[in-house]
């Protein structure tokens, strides 16, 4: 059975092996998987204990085809065998034409060949790094060889579908210019845009600017990387139909686009790309800013499953896991270089102030203090847990809550007999924040899954009774199975909490 995105109980779900699959997962550090004894010696060792159940790994183009039409596969052989030996799945990510709004990828041979596979220009004339979106002879280049990428994993992975899904390109986009102005991009610039776009987008014909106005330029370099994406997705697709999606640099300060990639697939973009590109399942975001469960609320907006191949690694990314699965029904988390949770935080070599300048990244995203205890204790909850989660998401018996911003200081949550007010715990360095997901299993009867957070359980309004606990039980869930330890009914039970390391709490309640 080939992995595929299926909805289960309306909600858009991975399954692999015919069986739900939520990926706990982390993306490793760019270089990492270029070389298989780097990786088995230094990167498999570290994502144990971690409770990862999925990686996401790089696939680089100009190693899979250094000369011109001659494929070698065994980067990809050797990386689906590492995995099966480590027990995790693959999440490919295809660094084909685009990465990072350039062309770092591309094999040597089209890299110096810049007459055929020519490039994006500034207004000014000036030639960038990455190849144009509207270079036909690059596209079918890749197509070509994403095709046949496709076609090896089908051959060396179908049985066991260790490969789950793929990412086509990566942080596609221009930086530094809103839009791309060689000759080719400003013929299509100048010309309309095409029928199909302006019919699915339910809009007028007429030129882009005519029809885009101020967002003209975003919203054609959108378009052209959309189709580009889509062609390659497809021939991709065409071999072995794996679940593909797009990952996207957010829109953020200074806003302006150009400043982040122009044209990639931003929440604001998404219409055109969705129109252009449906062989993609979704656009991800990859979430290095401090307001994550703002940016998760808006990437699961319109139908768009969220699938974070990206986010911070700091300490408070173990609670935006707890909310990406609880709130948002997630299908992927993945904190950014994984490996190196396992590390001493004083032994990493931290990217300079220049790349994170350029690469826009909040530096604390990468702070790991405390981080692996939360993560796999946060990993280990939702796993555990997949049995009640399965049958409560997206019904009101279910409930998430996490501490969006310092003026957020807590939840009210209402249930069917009870209201539950959860209050956050301050925000702490190198700890997580106030985040949890709360089970009514009967109508007086809750699991408190979470951390950093204080409960207290109310009436309905208007009803003149009070609360009290029959029972309060520490413990932990183990595939699904309530297993208790400490009854907490005397001094415990003044104050119902869960502390830093994500945990749960069994409460029977009744009123008199
Ligand atoms: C986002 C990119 O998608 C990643 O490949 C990586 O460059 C990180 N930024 C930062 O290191």
């Amino acid at each position: 059975m080939i992995p595929e995105i299926r909805k289960l109980n309306g909600i858009d779900t991975l399954f692999v092996n015919d069986e739900p699959f939520f990926c706990l997962a982390g993306e490793l550090h760019n270089s990492s998987a270029s070389d298989l004894k780097y990786m088995e010696e230094h990167v498999w060792p570290l994502l144990q204990g971690l409770n990862m159940n999925s990686v996401i790994v790089p696939l680089y183009w100009e190693l899979i085809e250094p000369e011109e039409g001659k494929y070698d596969f065994s980067p990809v052989q050797g990386l689906i065998e590492q995995a099966r030996d480590n027990q995790m799945k693959l999440i490919f990510l295809w660094f084909g034409l685009w990465k990072n709004a350039e062309s770092m990828y591309v094999p040597g041979w089209m890299k110096k060949d810049t007459q055929t596979y020519f490039r994006a220009e500034k207004v000014n004339g000036e030639r960038m790094t990455t190849i144009s979106p509207l270079c036909r002879a690059a596209v079918e280049k890749d197509k070509a060889a994403f095709r046949q990428v496709m076609r090896f994993i089908r051959s060396f992975d179908e049985k066991e579908s260790t490969v789950i899904v793929m990412q086509v390109e990566n942080e596609i986009g221009l930086l530094g210019t809103a839009r791309d102005y060689c000759k080719a991009a400003n013929d299509a610039f100048e010309a309309a845009v095409p029928e199909k776009l302006t019919e699915a987008l339910q809009l007028p014909a007429g030129t882009w600017k005519e029809v885009f106005g101020k967002d003209a330029e975003e919203s054609f370099m959108a378009y052209s990387f959309a189709k580009a994406v889509e062609e390659i997705a497809a021939a991709g697709r065409e071999e072995y139909p794996l679940p593909c999606y797009a990952n996207a640099w957010l829109r953020q300060y200074p806003w302006y686009p150009g400043s982040y990639p122009s044209g990639g697939p931003v929440v604001e973009m998404q219409p055109i790309w969705r129109a252009t590109a449906p062989s993609l399942f979704t656009f991800g975001p990859d979430i290095y800013v401090s307001y994550v469960p703002s940016i998760m609320d808006e990437y699961h907006a319109d139908n768009n499953p969220l699938f974070i191949p990206e986010v911070r690694k700091d300490a408070v990314t173990a609670s935006y896991c707890l909310y990406a699965f609880g709130k948002h029904n997630a299908i992927c988390y993945s904190p950014f270089g994984v490996e190196e949770l396992n590390m001493d935080p004083d032994a990493i070599d931290k990217p300079p102030m220049e790349v994170m300048i350029a690469l826009n990244i909040d530096p604390s995203a990468f702070d790991i203090a405390g981080s692996k205890e939360y993560v796999a204790a946060a990993y280990k909850l939702v796993e555990d847990m997949k049995p009640q989660y399965l049958q409560y998401r997206g019904t009101s018996h279910m409930q998430a809550y996490c501490k969006k911003s310092e003026t957020d200081f807590g939840a009210f949550l209402e249930f069917e007999e009870f209201d539950l007010q959860v209050a956050y715990a301050p925000r702490i360095p190198f700890k997580p924040l106030g985040a949890g997901i709360v089970y009514e299993l009967e109508p007086n009867k809750f699991l408190l899954c979470g951390m950093m957070s204080t409960f207290t359980f109310m009436p309905k309004a208007g009803e003149n009774v009070k609360i009290d606990i029959v029972k309060l039980e520490e413990g932990h869930l183990e595939k699904g199975e309530w297993v208790s330890g400490r009854v907490l009914n005397g001094d415990e039970k003044m104050m119902l909490r869960l502390g830093d390391v994500p945990q749960c709490l069994m409460v029977e309640i009744y009123k008199y």
